[in-house]
């Protein structure tokens, strides 16, 4: 997106529509003449000089620059100009001017887009130490290493002792690592591509059994590759395609973040930021979204989503656990990526599965990265769920009788797993420091006991 767009965008998102004006409303007509020129094929030169100009007069305006000199009689959108002078505010030229300057952009991206695979730096791996202790594998066992990411953990899992690896991921990327690492370990590792709710056809294929797993390792979320690779659409910092997905295009059907953008309504897009990213700005952000793909077009950049919630929060400064300035796009991109993948089942799908393949005594470690994986972990562990979904709702709030029934509570308590470690552990203040990204990591062990 050019800067002339962004600005746009931002202007926008401070004017809201006042329906009571009609045609004099001028947030109407912005609307309708940047739409217009983002239509139209004519091409008009034009310096930004005079884009500038138009943009600070209208920006003026929408501060209410003037308020000493016209007075407004009251305070939504009101200029008190006609059509005409509306439509002096912003002329045709300057309205295809950006479209020309917003299509030259998108060309050099489309190509950035298709260009090699480059390697990027590998993933640090979270709570290494921690995560191998409690997996604690054993010689000629079986284990499975089901987000094996840049196989940080795998390695060491390999090197602990002379047991059996099954590596699992969803990304290409990660699965050609794997198969390098298969190469490095002869006869002892099995490298797989697929999701969690993928493996049960992929263990039939190579004949492995349920209950014949000694410890299954979950490590949840993004790998640096993924994160940082604008290419692949997670980047907040690296402009590049709203893509997201994890499969890299593996499975046509996965629809991506800039579709979600472009097709979810409203309240779709409401509800995608406010459960999966916790974000209290999710209406606003919903509304301005909608906004500009009405106005003016698709949001189709993580530069261009940066932008366009950065307008919904003006003058706002988020910070993270550490204390450290964060964008506030953050949850929103956090939200996507989750929606995107599907990834909230995938993990509920991922905790059934360890109680269907771990033998009697098989070790399940996980690491979470926020509280909406941590709930549906934890809860799986401690017995909290229905139908092997982990229960969204606490138990003595399901149902007033629910408390009162014993027999239902055991019923909706029985579970196959005891915790290894009281409380979930987390890093070390030299870990945090090592490696920023381990700053919210959490990690659960259990024994399957039944
Ligand atoms: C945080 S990284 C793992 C890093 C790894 N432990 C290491 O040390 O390099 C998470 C990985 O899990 C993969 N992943 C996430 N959800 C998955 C799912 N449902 N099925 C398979 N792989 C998944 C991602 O593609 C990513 O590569």
């Amino acid at each position: 997106m050019t800067s002339q767009y962004k600005k746009f965008v931002k202007l926008i998102a401070k004017w809201p529509l006042d329906a009571t004006k009609g045609e004099r409303d001028l947030g109407k007509v912005i609307r309708d003449k940047v739409k217009a020129a983002f239509e139209s094929t004519e091409r008009v030169n034009l310096d930004s000089e005079l884009c500038n100009r138009q943009y600070a007069s209208l920006n003026r305006l929408a501060d209410n620059h003037y308020k000493n000199k016209y007075k407004r009689s009251h305070t939504s959108t009101a200029t008190g100009l006609s059509t005409e002078e509306c439509n002096l505010m912003l002329s045709s030229e300057v309205l295809t001017y950006l479209k020309e300057e917003n299509k030259v952009t998108h060309t050099i991206l489309r190509r950035t887009h298709t260009t090699e695979l480059i390697e990027y730096k590998d993933h640090t791996p979270v709570l290494l130490e921690e995560a191998i202790k409690h997996l604690d594998p054993k010689d000629n066992e079986y284990y499975i290493d089901m987000t094996f990411g840049a196989g940080g953990h795998s390695r060491k899992i390999l090197e602990s002792s002379d047991c059996k690896l099954i590596t699992l991921d969803r990304d290409p990327t990660a699965f050609a690592k794997a198969r390098k690492l298969a190469v490095e370990y002869p006869n002892r590792v099995t490298p797989l591509l697929g999701r969690f709710s993928e493996l049960p056809n992929l263990l039939k294929e190579k004949g492995i059994k349920q209950m014949s797993i000694a410890g299954m390792l979950f490590d949840f979320g993004c790998s640096s590759m993924q994160l940082d690779n604008g290419e692949r659409g997670f980047s907040i910092s690296k402009n590049g395609y709203l893509d997201m997905r994890m499969d890299a295009g593996r499975d046509p059907n996965q629809i991506t973040a800039r579709e979600v953008l472009a097709t979810a309504n409203e309240q779709e897009l409401y509800k995608i930021f406010k459960i999966y990213g916790e974000e209290k700005k999710a209406a606003k952000i919903a509304q301005t979204i909608i906004q500009a793909r009405y106005m003016i077009k698709n949001i189709e950049t993580t530069e261009e989503l940066v932008d366009v919630v950065n307008s919904c929060c003006p003058d706002e400064i988020r910070l993270d656990k550490l204390q450290r300035p964060q964008s506030n796009a953050t949850k929103i991109f956090q939200a996507l990526r989750i929606f995107v993948n599907n990834e909230l089942n995938e993990i509920n799908y991922g905790m059934v599965l360890a109680k269907y393949y771990l033998k009697i005594h098989g070790r399940l470690v996980t690491i979470s990265f926020h509280s909406l994986e941590d709930t549906i972990i934890k809860r799986h562990i401690a017995g909290n769920i229905v139908n092997d979904v982990a229960n969204p709702v606490p138990l003595k709030y399901l149902s007033p009788t629910l408390v009162q029934d014993q027999e239902t509570i055991d019923y909706f308590l029985d579970t196959p797993w005891r915790a290894i470690n009281k409380h979930v552990e987390v890093p070390t203040p030299e870990e945090v420091e090592r490696n920023p990204r381990s700053r919210s990591a959490r990690l659960r062990a259990a024994l399957k006991i039944k």
